[in-house]
């Protein structure tokens, strides 16, 4: 394998779907053969992205309207790109995302009330057609999540406290991108063990990349 294989793919699904163990066993995987693997989680992954987490993350639910967290989304994505995704792709890395553009186009817009149109509008203005080339849709049902995000020792966020009727729309949001995009998007059930969702990760990279992982 080469760096010609390098790809940019985003890990995207509900509140404690398992994202970030996949994203560690795939960059340990990656790196295992000699990889250059850049990871990054969004709203975050550089010092003010991670400033305007806090901001848009901190707090109660509604201290941003969805239009303004959308704005504080893009805003930390700009940067993101501009000074760790890009340059990484450049020198040939991969780059695993935890969350990118779909995150807002569900939770702010398809979940959040913001016309998708308009997310679509503000995505081209601040980034072209920039995307991932792969993204993994981990799909849970929400209560199932939700309890994996009680069991974590961690003060909840202004997400983890909506109503569960904001969560069933943001994970058939999820589903709908999916059907949109399907040369994009790999649906996977993460409701089964950590080893199985792992496996068909593997397989979809190497069925669509030609990379042996
Ligand atoms: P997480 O890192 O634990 O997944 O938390 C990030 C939260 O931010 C999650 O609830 C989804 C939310 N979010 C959005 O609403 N829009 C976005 O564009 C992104 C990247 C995240």
């Amino acid at each position: 394998m080469t760096g010609k294989g390098a790809q940019f793919i985003s890990f995207e699904g509900g509140e404690g779907a398992g994202k970030s163990t996949q994203i560690k066993r795939l960059a340990a995987r990656l790196r295992a053969h000699g990889q250059e693997v850049v990871t990054a989680r969004e709203p975050g992954g550089t010092p003010d992205a991670e400033a305007l987490r806090s901001l848009v993350l901190g707090g109660a639910p509604g201290r941003w309207s969805p239009r303004e967290e959308m704005l504080l989304m893009y805003a930390a994505r700009a940067q993101l790109v501009r000074t760790v995704i890009r340059p990484a792709l450049e020198r040939g890395a991969w780059v695993l995302c935890d969350r990118f553009a779909d995150s807002t186009l569900v939770y702010q817009g398809l979940a959040g009330g913001v016309p998708v149109a308009d997310v679509r509008a503000l995505h081209r203005l601040v980034l072209g057609d920039f995307n991932p080339g792969l993204t993994f849709i981990l799909d849970l049902e929400p209560d199932q999540g939700m309890q994996r995000v009680h069991s974590r020792a961690e003060a909840l966020n202004q997400f983890e406290q909506r109503d569960t009727q904001f969560y069933e729309k943001a994970r058939e949001a999820y589903l709908r991108l999916a059907r949109e995009e399907p040369e994009r998007c790999v649906v996977i059930d993460a409701a089964r063990p950590p080893d199985a969702v792992e496996a068909q990760i593997v397989d979809a990279i190497q069925a669509r990349t030609g990379v042996q992982l």
